[in-house]
């Protein structure tokens, strides 16, 4: 009998942000990953409320153990656009106001976190990142050998080939800083970006998170006001029966890839005008084929199809 593969160690860069804390507890939940640490970036709220919410989603799922790295309080290039509490609540967490966390967050700010944990295992860890790419960015710049140390990117954001959510054009991880996210399309490492073209076809339903909060767990208790105040945010405004399970669709990459289609395309992303954070794919014939500024860029692992259903099974059985 062959004896199980090991945990694949990952850092979840995050913005906690709903459904961000939907994905950290389905990661913590997995056997098939070691969650090393998590990052906190500005987003869905401010750096203040993402980086408490990171100590308190992994004080809830009794892993308090777990470091979290404070990160950017802002995009590389322009202002923070602010939080989105109409999605998210004015805490990030559904209004649940989670109580004060007894850990800290380490010294390091989480760039050079993240990337002295990834060099300490060269090769060896997935970064999987569920917000805007700030820090990767940072890290990215401080850094040379950083993309020779990770073993690849696992990234929620983007738009290949349909609409946006933050504006017309652009998907709001990219949105809120397009330059960062420019940065990490260009880089010569291994990424897969998980966008809205399929975590919009990932519907969790009222059934599917009645089953998840229903469980005795802290977690699951949580999730329950959490959820609830997501759902409410779809229902008014995309008049949608349930929610979209953005970032643990990301997670769920990393457990089933066969439940994935993928195309190798390489990405520029917009950085002016009211085109800013789209995610634009070369679809056509790679190489010199390409036209610029797609030509230098090295092929990304797009996500175009997904089969949603067992996605949704997976994040119900798993989470909490
Ligand atoms: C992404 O934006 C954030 O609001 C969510 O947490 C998710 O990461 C979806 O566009
Ligand atoms: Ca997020």
């Amino acid at each position: 009998m062959s004896s199980a593969a090991a945990a694949r160690p990952v850092i979840i860069d995050t913005d906690p942000g709903i459904d961000d804390a939907l994905a950290v507890f389905l990661a913590l939940a997995s056997p098939e990953l070691e969650v090393i640490g998590l990052t906190s970036v500005y987003g869905n709220v401010s750096i203040e409320a993402t980086t408490h919410n990171a100590l308190c989603l992994l004080e809830l799922a009794g892993r308090g153990d777990i470091p979290v790295a404070r990160g950017a309080a802002g995009p590389m290039a322009s202002a923070y656009r602010g939080a989105i509490p109409h999605i998210h609540g004015d805490d990030g967490q559904g209004n649940a106001n989670l109580a004060a966390p007894a850990a800290v967050p380490q010294a390091a700010a989480a760039h050079d976190w993240m990337y002295a944990r990834a060099a300490a295992a060269p090769g060896q860890v997935t970064l999987m990142a569920l917000g805007p790419l700030t820090n990767l960015a940072l890290a990215l710049q401080r850094y040379p050998d950083f993309p020779a140390v990770v073993r690849e990117i696992v990234l929620m954001g983007g738009n290949a080939l349909c609409p946006g959510n933050a504006s017309p054009a652009a998907e709001a991880n990219i949105f809120n800083d397009p330059e960062a996210a420019d940065l990490v399309f260009a880089q010569d490492w291994p990424v897969t970006m998980i966008g809205l073209d399929i975590t919009r076809k990932v519907v969790l339903r009222p059934a599917d998170v009645d089953a998840i909060v229903s469980r005795d767990t802290a977690p699951a208790r949580h999730l329950s006001t959490a959820l609830g105040f997501y759902q409410s945010f779809f229902a008014s405004t995309n008049r949608l029966d349930g929610l979209f399970a953005h970032d643990p669709t990301a997670v769920a990459y990393l457990l089933d890839e066969s439940l994935f289609n993928l195309s190798r395309w390489p990405v520029c992303v917009e950085t002016e005008g009211i085109s800013r954070g789209k995610t634009w794919p070369y679809v056509g014939a790679g190489g010199d084929e390409a036209p610029q500024p797609w030509r230098q860029r090295p092929p990304v692992a797009v996500a175009t199809e997904v089969d949603a259903a067992a996605v949704v099974r997976l994040i119900v059985e798993r989470t909490c």
